[in-house]
């Protein structure tokens, strides 16, 4: 299949259209550069510098492509707070225009980069896919929106698309060369791993008064390979006429903030003292997916999902190849 990645130049985007070029698909990204990397485009790939929203730009990209996975967006959660406008614009309306495009040129397979943060603060967990979407951030708030307006592109233009709702991802391509590089980064591990690289003795992690059993915050981990194949098995089914709608994707299992700085220590040989900060606002206490039916209906089957294989992999991405032990498996 000819696939054009949104996104292709970011953390998730970058492992998952090497992972489709692996698989013999042919992909073309198309990314704004606003957030991502240029030298983590994959030189197999066609690549349109271009913002998803540039109708012009996708009108020439998209004709030969069989389906879009869309990976492209704003995703820092006290960043959406502060500028609604810029994620409401780059997560909806520039999307929605990407999809009046697809229509357009008769493309209607999307699979589209949902997140946990559609949930809210969850009932209870493990979080089913049918579980109230109530999102406490703006963020949270654009992605969901994006979910309903496939929705109703579905019914209006006959769209079929897969939203995966990721937890927290993690790891990097096993042999380091591709990794996470968010500027600022707010995700707990690689701001553990880069202080632990850099020589900082010292970690923060916000608020120790959560309701979980060490007070800090519980969260479910996936391998950032695990995910890009999900996305490989979604869009194939898709394509076939057989899955669509949400799934979740994590691997069923909580680990709180304390527990992830040990386990860090314990991989990469490196201690750090934990200082506690205030709570962050908009952090639920426990985000846990249930993802039974990805494994159900895709037949996905996680191969790196211990946390220990994650921070392996991600160690060896921090230190540029270094401090590498595993390979992909
Ligand atoms: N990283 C996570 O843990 C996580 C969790 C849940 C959901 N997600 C979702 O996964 C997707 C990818 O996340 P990531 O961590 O790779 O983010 P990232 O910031 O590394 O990559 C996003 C990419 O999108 C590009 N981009 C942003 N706005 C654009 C626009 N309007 N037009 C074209 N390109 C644009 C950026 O330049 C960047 O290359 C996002 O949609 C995010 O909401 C990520």
């Amino acid at each position: 299949m000819r696939i054009l990645v949104t996104g292709g130049a970011g953390y998730i985007g970058a492992i998952t259209a090497r992972h489709l070029l692996d698989s013999g698909h042919e992909v073309v990204v198309v990314d704004s550069l606003e957030r991502g990397w240029r030298e983590s485009i994959d030189p197999r790939a066609s690549f349109v510098h271009a913002a998803v929203g540039d109708a012009s730009a996708l009108d020439a990209a998209l004709p030969g492509c069989d389906a879009v996975m869309h990976l492209a967006g704003l995703i820092e959660v006290a960043e959406s707070q502060s500028e609604p406008g810029a994620y409401f614009d780059a997560n909806v309306v520039q999307p929605v225009r990407m999809l009046d495009v697809m229509v357009r040129h008769g493309v209607r397979d999307i699979v589209f980069s949902s997140t946990a943060a559609v949930y809210g603060e969850p009932e209870s967990v493990p979080i089913p896919e049918d579980a109230a979407t109530r999102p406490v951030n703006t963020y949270g708030a654009t992605k969901l929106m994006f979910e309903q307006m496939l929705d109703a592109y579905g019914v209006a233009h006959g769209v079929r698309s897969i939203r995966f709702r990721y937890f927290n991802v993690a790891g990097a391509w096993p042999d380091g060369t591709l990794g996470e590089a968010h500027d600022p980064e707010t995700h707990i591990i690689p701001r553990i791993l880069q202080a632990m690289a850099s020589g900082q003795r010292e970690f923060e992690v916000f608020g120790d008064d959560y309701p979980t059993p060490d007070g800090t915050c519980v969260r479910d981990y996936i391998h950032v390979h695990d995910l890009a194949e999900a996305h490989r098995l979604g869009l194939e089914r898709l394509g076939s006429g057989g899955a669509r709608g949400v799934f979740n994707l994590g691997n069923g299992h909580g680990y709180s903030n304390l527990e992830v700085v040990r386990a860090c220590a314990e991989v990469t040989g490196v201690d750090v003292d934990v200082r506690v900060g205030p709570r962050r606002p908009g952090d639920p206490a426990v985000l846990v997916a249930s993802a039974e039916r990805a494994r159900d209906d895709l037949g996905w089957e996680p191969t790196r999902g211990a946390l220990k294989t994650m921070l392996a992999d991600a160690w060896c991405w921090h230190t540029a190849g270094k401090e590498c032990s595993s390979g992909i498996g």
